[in-house]
């Protein structure tokens, strides 16, 4: 992770430095100053390069004579128009202008500190690389920026403030590189081992097999497994926040409970998937990542909520032994589900770990995460992960931690007359409706395993990966919900 390092404004002497400016606002200290050792050249240079200090807009002045490589102005648009969303875009652009310098600044003297430190984490999320598995990459190929130095009047403060977000941007690589791992690496049994990663930070895990599984009536998730190799596994991860992360939490206290859709590969089993872009299916595992990163995140700052992590972990694949479409299958909850369709797989996973997670934990509410439907693509495509959810308070506080951190979330509707769609001939429900809604019935599945409970389920299938770079992630893995998520607690239900 890129190293954010704040320090004291003075003259950088090497390196890039970049340079913050609002559209007329008056230029920091730090940037007069450059532009007064170049004998106000620099101030000539941007205003031939046409830069007004638009929102996006940047100008490169390369500077050997000032002692440094280059002065990048960026814009910040209108002087206190800027959100904090806006000020991570901010950040997110200039990594790439720096990331070829061994050494670069934001002069960040003359913007608020919360500008600054999200600027900083911006900067820091966008740095983020997969490269494990290029062993012939050229160095000039590979960005040479490892540290940035925020230049600004109280770097103490600074540092401390940022702290928190710097445990937020790690816990969204750690989902970042889970769902960018291969499947023939992260498979179930690989992806449980990775969870153990967090009892450093304090975080309880518990792995559990086939064998306890069985004993606890997972028939559906198990169902899923039947046809891998590999055997199935399911992670529950507590962090108890309240008393700091030792002991088992506040007496009478409710956790709050997040689940993780985890298929590590999804080839549809027996009701395969075309060849064409299969191998997309690796990431199907993302909500999972994202649970498991999430926990990362809130332990890694301490938060002050006992949380509860769930992640169903399975391969789905064809084979002589895996399930058939018209299979029925007994849930933990008891429900039975006729299987018509064995590419419906998250729903099968999700129902098993919902049901554990609400006897074990008794949750005050729950939240699960899931590439559940590629509908859900065709209705929001990649903008807004989906939301449904029973609980209209809950929800509301879903939408608008997504608006803040720009994990955008749009709901829709659930009814009786989208349940009819599940109903089964010979059993209590059946996997899948027919194509018309097809998020909103696999909700509707999801919904019968809730009890009731306050509850709000994500479809992040077109969030979860970008085929392009945006503000704040290169293309691939986004680790979309974990800075959501995160808010959500940091927001509502701390302290
Ligand atoms: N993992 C897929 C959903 C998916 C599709 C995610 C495309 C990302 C991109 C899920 O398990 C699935 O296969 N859903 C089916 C449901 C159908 C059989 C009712 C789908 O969306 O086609
Ligand atoms: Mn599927
Ligand atoms: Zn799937």
């Amino acid at each position: 992770m890129l190293d954010v390092t704040f320090v004291k404004a003075g003259l950088p002497k090497a390196g890039a430095v970049v340079v913050l400016l609002s559209e007329g606002g008056v230029p920091s200290a730090l940037h007069a100053a450059l532009d007064g050792a170049s004998g106000g050249l620099v101030a000539r240079a941007l205003e031939a390069a046409g830069f007004k200090g638009r929102a996006g807009q940047s100008a490169t002045v390369w500077a050997p004579g000032l002692g440094i490589t280059k002065l990048v102005a960026v814009g910040m648009g209108a002087p206190g128009a800027l959100t904090p969303d806006g000020a991570e875009a901010v950040g997110g652009a200039i990594w790439p202008l720096v990331s070829g310098e061994t050494e670069a600044t934001i002069a960040a003297d003359g913007v608020d500190m919360v500008v600054a430190i999200r600027v900083a984490l911006g900067a820091s999320l966008r740095s983020y690389r997969f490269d494990l598995y290029r062993t012939k990459e050229k160095p000039e190929d590979k960005p040479k920026l490892s540290g940035l130095n925020i230049a600004l009047p109280d770097p103490a403060a600074a540092r401390a403030a940022y702290a928190p977000f710097k445990a937020v941007a790690e816990g969204v690589f750690m989902a970042r590189d889970l769902v960018s791992e291969p499947p023939n690496v992260l498979h179930p049994v690989e992806m449980a081992e990775r969870c153990r990663a967090l009892e450093k930070l304090g975080v309880q895990v518990d792995i559990l097999g086939p064998k306890e599984m069985r004993k606890l009536g997972f028939g559906a998730l198990l169902g899923v497994a039947m046809g891998s190799a590999i055997e199935p596994r399911m992670v529950a991860m507590r962090w108890n926040g309240i008393s700091g992360g030792k002991g088992r939490g506040r007496r009478g206290e409710k956790p709050i409970c997040f689940i993780g859709k985890g298929v590590t590969f999804d080839t549809g089993g027996i009701s395969i998937k075309s060849a064409g872009g299969m191998e997309d299916m690796k990431w199907d595992m993302a909500g999972a990542g994202c649970v498991i990163g999430l926990m990362a995140a809130l332990a890694g700052r301490r938060a002050k909520c006992d949380v509860v992590g769930l992640v169903g972990l399975v391969e789905n694949m064809p084979s002589g032994t895996a399930q058939r479409p018209g299979d029925v299958v007994t849930t933990a909850s008891g429900q039975t589900v006729e299987v018509i369709n064995t590419d419906a797989e998250g729903r099968l996973v999700l129902a098993d770990v919902i049901h554990y997670a609400i006897e074990k934990y008794d949750p005050r509410w729950m939240i699960d995460l899931a590439t559940l439907t590629g509908a859900i693509i065709v209705a929001l495509g990649h903008e807004h992960a989906g939301l449904f959810s029973n609980d209209d308070t809950l929800a509301g506080q879903v939408e608008a931690a997504g608006k803040s951190t720009g994990e955008l979330c749009w709901r829709l509707p659930l009814s009786e007359a989208y349940d009819k769609q599940i109903k089964s001939d010979i059993a209590d429900m059946k996997n899948v409706g027919t194509r018309a809604g097809g998020s909103i019935t696999a909700a509707q599945f999801i919904q019968r395993f809730v009890q009731g409970r306050p509850w709000v389920h994500l479809d992040i299938a077109g969030t979860a990966w970008a085929t392009k770079d945006l503000p704040t992630a290169p293309k691939g893995a986004t680790g979309f919900g974990v800075r959501l998520l995160d808010r959500l607690v940091a927001d509502h239900f701390e302290g």
